[in-house]
């Protein structure tokens, strides 16, 4: 039985989802809201207030739509998960109270501490005096967070206690609206980072893979941090053991306490992990694809995606096999000048953007629209330029190789995207 099915979302992590969920047998009719144009190739993108939940209730029930699947954190942190099933329509991604695992840091905390799970020393504020106090005592390196979703900018590594304790006051006077009316104090954790991706169903996690971001804007992870200007998939420094020891230490007994406190998660568990030298340590969830590590772990599932997604919501994962192609992937960001800073739209895209052989190179688009003129940038992040190979290092030329063949003077993009592991692969 065919599903017509809608995505939510804009980005390249929406348009590597709907290129995976339309291979699928069982996909029926397809749209995205609201897209862009390298999923309108692929879906009917749709104008549609996300925050508001009856109108997307409404367009379902008048699409006969069955199944929604939700791209970005904010709509799931705001309950529409819960909205849509007392609509009696399926969706995958956590309820709000599941999505508090990345809406609240604290929340968070609070579970790795009753289930033991490895994660940095911390301290919860929701005052700016108190604050600066514990800061002066334990001194610095140290890690400043909002509570709440801030898109991304919410976290500052600080070095002095001048920086730390102007970064608890730029919470609590508002920089971060809401998110920042409770600051997360954090100890500095050292070592590499990377993220482990496992889907869930309320109580199994099957795990769909590591991959390692690159959140920096320039070469030599210098500059301003951005949504992630790069990533490739797997990270070989998570061998098999380190893999088993997170999924057994954080990933089971979290399921397992979300599912104990009557909030069962459901959908894509995403954690930032630090390696330590004693061990992996938590350093955040994201209820939900990294963006730009979906991309990649996308150019590698063989799997159907949309039954996967659906045997989550229906709460039997343990029926299925996940395959994975035994080659590595590895994505490029390309993005407007000036982003993460102010930048212009609008700007034209030319040159080669697709391919015959879609499975081993692919340009996701992120921020784009089409004009009359042609393809615009539309966005921070404009394009993502993927490629699978035999090593990340092979991934990483044939990726390089495609952008030489894109013809955006306004774009720019980081030229050592996959440099730990390549080194990793010299060694
Ligand atoms: P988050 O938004 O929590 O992922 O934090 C953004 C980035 O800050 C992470 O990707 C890490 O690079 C860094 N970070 C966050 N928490 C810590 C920590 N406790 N120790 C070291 N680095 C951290
Ligand atoms: N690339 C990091 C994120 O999606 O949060």
């Amino acid at each position: 039985m065919k599903i017509n099915a809608l995505l939510i979302g804009s980005g390249g992590r929406e348009h590597a989802m709907a290129w995976k969920l339309a291979q699928s047998p069982l996909m029926g009719r397809f749209f995205c809201a609201p897209g862009n144009a390298g999923i309108g190739d692929i879906a009917e993108c749709v104008k549609l207030d996300i925050g508001d939940h009856s109108a997307v209730i409404d367009f379902c029930t008048a699409h006969e739509i069955g199944f929604v699947v939700i791209g970005p954190e904010a709509p799931l942190v705001a309950g529409i998960v819960d909205d849509l099933g007392k609509a009696g329509i399926k969706a995958f991604g956590p309820e709000a109270a599941a999505a508090q695992l990345e809406g609240s840091k604290a929340f968070t905390h609070e579970i790795c501490d009753l289930y033991d799970i490895p994660a940095a020393g911390y301290a919860t504020f929701t005052s700016a005096p108190k604050a600066r106090a514990y800061i002066r005592q334990t001194g610095t390196p140290v890690v400043i967070k909002a509570d709440g979703l801030a898109a991304g900018k919410g976290v500052v590594i600080a070095n002095s206690i001048t920086d730390a304790c102007e970064a608890v006051d730029a919470c609590f006077e508002g920089s971060f609206g809401k998110a920042g009316q409770q600051v997360v104090i954090e100890e500095f954790l050292e070592g590499e980072e990377v993220s482990l991706f496992a889907i869930c169903d309320g109580q199994v996690a099957s795990l769909l893979g590591t991959a390692q971001d690159h959140k920096r804007a320039f070469n030599g992870d210098k500059g301003p941090n951005t949504g992630g200007m790069g990533a490739y998939s797997p990270a070989s420094i998570v061998d098999q053991d380190t893999i088993d020891e997170i999924m057994e230490d954080i990933i089971v007994p979290t399921l397992a306490g979300m599912h104990a406190r009557g909030t069962p998660f459901k959908g894509i568990l995403f954690a930032g992990l630090m390696l330590c030298d004693d061990g992996p340590k938590l350093i955040e969830y994201n209820v939900r694809f990294g963006d730009p590590e979906c991309q990649v772990l996308m150019m590698r599932l063989k799997s159907d995606l949309l039954e996967l997604m659906l045997s989550a919501v229906d709460g039997s994962l343990l029926e299925h096999e996940i395959e994975w192609s035994n080659f590595a992937a590895l994505g490029v960001v390309l993005a407007t000048r000036g982003y993460p800073g102010s930048y212009q739209n609008g700007t034209l895209v030319k040159g080669k953007l697709s391919y015959d052989d879609g499975d081993n190179i692919r340009v996701f688009h992120a921020g784009t629209r089409l004009a009359d003129e042609g393809l615009l940038a539309n966005g921070g992040r404009v394009l993502n330029v993927c490629a699978k190979g035999k090593t990340v290092a092979l991934a990483q030329k044939l990726a390089y190789r495609a952008i030489d063949d894109i013809d955006w003077p306004q774009g720019f993009w980081r030229s050592d995207i996959g440099w730990r592991e390549v080194a990793r692969e010299n060694d």
